[in-house]
């Protein structure tokens, strides 16, 4: 579905991200696991679109993605739910919500029916749908952030660093709804430093180290690596 294939990413003249493969297939929970300043961001970005790749190609079902504009790329199918969650604190949440429907945004009963969708994972969005989004406790804030980008309706959802800062059994709560949203047909692409929630979740991961990939295997296999289990899950 998504293949990125030897992908280096610069700012000015330093490279982020170098020389990097990655594949995602239709149906999978793929993590990128590594410390800050991995480059798990950078690779987001440019998957999205908001970093151009200086080397290599993107191909999103089969269609290559380098030379199309962000927004393009959310109409076919890439949503982003991006680090720092990145919503309009002074507006409502269902108004946030709604600014994710932007790219369908002519196809009323459509938008209509994803809102009563996300309403239905997240209930509490409902219940607080005309309160502020800066109001809301943080664990809320990131599941009104997933829930803006499945308003786009996206095929693949990448979702980076869904986990930070929030107590350990919002996190379990909210690893849950990713995997039923991944039951109900999307493609999810991680983020992530908590090796330990999101490689339960997980088919296979990749490890990041200073914009490389040093590891690959599936989730098993990365849970039984001496080296994995030392950097990210402390055992
Ligand atoms: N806008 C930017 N300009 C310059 N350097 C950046 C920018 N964004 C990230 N970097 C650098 O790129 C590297 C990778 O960062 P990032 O992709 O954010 O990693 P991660 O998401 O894994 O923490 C880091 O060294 C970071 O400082
Ligand atoms: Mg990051």
């Amino acid at each position: 579905m998504l293949s990125l294939k030897n992908i280096s990413v610069k700012y000015g003249s330093f490279a982020a991200v170098h020389d990097i493969n990655i594949e995602v297939n239709e149906g999978e929970i793929v993590v990128l696991l590594g410390s800050n300043g991995a480059g798990k961001s950078t690779t987001f970005r440019t998957i999205s679109g908001l970093n151009k790749p200086a080397e290599g190609e993107i191909l999103f079902e089969g269609k290559s993605l380098n030379k199309v504009s962000a927004d393009k790329i959310v109409q076919l199918g890439i949503g982003q739910c991006p680090e720092g969650r990145k919503l309009f604190p002074a507006m409502s949440v269902q108004e946030n919500l709604r600014m994710g429907a932007f790219v369908h945004r002519r196809k009323k009963d459509e938008i209509k029916k994803s809102l009563q969708h996300v309403y239905e994972l997240f209930p509490i969005l409902h219940d607080k749908k005309e309160d502020a989004a800066g109001s809301l406790s943080g664990g809320q804030q990131q599941m009104l952030a997933i829930g803006r980008a499945l308003m786009s309706k996206p095929k693949l959802m990448l979702l980076d660093e869904p986990s930070v800062g929030l107590a350990p059994l919002i996190v379990e709560q909210m690893f849950e709804v990713i995997q039923q949203i991944n039951r109900e047909g999307t493609t999810i692409l991680l983020a992530e430093q908590n090796a330990n929630a999101a490689l339960k979740i997980a088919d296979k991961g990749y490890v990041f180290e200073n914009g490389s990939i040093v590891l690959q295997g599936t989730s098993l296999e990365l849970f039984a690596n001496d080296e994995v289990r030392k950097a990210y899950i402390g055992a």
